[in-house]
C-alpha cells in the first residue's frame, strides 16, 4: 500500500500523506515515497506547483512513534543512516524546483512542523496545533533544524526546541513558520488563491526566484553581487523575461510557455 497519494491536474500536483489512522506519522516507507515523489515532480515540466497536505484529521503527527521504537535496537551508525535518509527527504522538498504550498490542518508536530517549514508558502487552518515536541520524548529536532531555523530563526527555535511546548496557529504565523492562517472551511480557497498567483507568474522565473534564496543566504556579501547580477541577467535575456517585460510595456497579458 502506498503511504502517499500524488495526483496532477492542470499543472498542480497534490501530494497527500495517506496514513490518516496514525495522523500521517511518517516511517521509512513515507520518507522514501515522499523523497521520490518530490524528486520526480521537480523534474516534471508539466508541473507548475505542488500542494502538500495530509488526509484525515491532521496534516502530520511527526515521526511514527512505533517506527521509532525500532530505533531503540539500532546502533549509532544505523541511526546516522536513518537520519540521513530523513534529511534527504526534507532536502528533496526544500530544494524542489517547483513552488510547494503547504495545506496544514489539525496537527503539525515534530517532523510535521518540519514538513511545514520546507513548504515555500504554508497556509494553516486556525485550529492547527504545532510543536517541536521531540524533547518530550527525550530526543531532539536535529534533522529538521536547518530547515526550521531558516524559517523561524534562532530565537524562536531556542524557545520552542527547548520547551517542546505545543503552540497555536497564531504563534506559528507570528514566528514565520506559516504565512497565512484561515478558518478550516476557508483553507482550500486560500490554497487556490496562492495557486492562482503562481499560475500567472513565469514558470522559469518562479524556479529561479526559489533557487536564488538559498544561494544568496549562503553567499558572502561580496559574492552576492556577482551571483545576483548573473541571475537577473540570465532571466532578463531569457524568452520568459523578454516576454514578461514586453507584455507589460505593451499593456497586454504575458504568454508564458508551460
Ligand atoms: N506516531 C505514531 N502514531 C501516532 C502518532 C505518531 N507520531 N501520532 C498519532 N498517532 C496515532 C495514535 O497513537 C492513535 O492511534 P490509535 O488509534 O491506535 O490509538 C491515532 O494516531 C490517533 O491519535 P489520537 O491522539 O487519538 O488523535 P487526535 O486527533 O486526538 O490527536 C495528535 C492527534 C497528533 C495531536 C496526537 O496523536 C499526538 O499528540 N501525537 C503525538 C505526536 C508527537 O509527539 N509527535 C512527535 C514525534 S517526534
Amino acid at each position: 500500500m502506498p503511504t502517499i497519494t500524488v495526483s496532477t491536474t492542470d499543472g498542480v500536483a497534490r501530494v497527500n500523506l495517506a496514513r490518516p489512522d496514525v495522523r500521517n506519522a511518517f516511517n521509512a516507507d513515507v520518507i522514501a515515497e515522499l523523497r521520490d515523489a518530490f524528486l520526480r515532480l521537480s523534474d516534471d515540466p508539466s508541473v507548475r506547483a505542488i500542494v502538500l497536505g495530509g488526509e484525515g484529521k491532521s496534516f502530520c503527527g511527526g515521526a511514527d512513534i512505533n517506527w521509532m521504537r525500532g530505533a531503540l535496537e539500532l546502533s549509532y551508525d544505523e541511526n546516522v543512516a536513518d537520519a540521513e535518509a530523513m534529511s534527504d527527504m526534507f532536502r528533496a522538498i526544500d530544494r524542489c524546483s517547483k513552488p510547494v504550498v503547504g495545506r496544514v490542518h489539525g496537527a503539525a508536530l515534530g517532523g510535521g512542523a518540519g514538513l511545514t517549514a520546507v513548504c515555500d508558502i504554508a497556509i494553516a487552518s486556525d485550529e492547527t496545533l504545532f510543536g517541536f515536541t521531540e524533547v518530550k520524548l527525550g530526543i531532539i529536532p536535529a534533522v529538521i533544524s536547518p530547515f526550521v531555523l531558516g524559517k523561524i530563526g534562532a530565537s524562536h527555535a531556542r524557545a520552542l526546541f527547548l520547551t517542546g511546548e505545543r503552540f497555536d496557529a497564531a504563534r506559528a504565523l507570528h514566528i514565520g513558520l506559516v504565512h497565512e492562517v484561515v478558518a478550516p472551511d476557508a483553507l482550500d480557497a486560500a490554497v487556490e488563491r496562492v495557486l492562482g498567483e503562481i499560475a500567472t507568474a513565469g514558470p522559469s522565473a518562479v524556479a529561479a526566484a526559489k533557487a536564488l534564496v538559498p544561494q544568496v543566504a549562503a553567499a558572502s556579501y561580496d559574492d552576492s553581487r556577482d551571483i545576483t547580477a548573473r541571475a537577473i541577467a540570465k532571466q532578463r535575456t531569457s524568452p520568459e523575461g523578454q516576454e514578461g517585460l514586453r507584455a507589460f510595456l505593451e499593456r497586454r497579458k504575458a504568454t508564458f510557455a508551460r
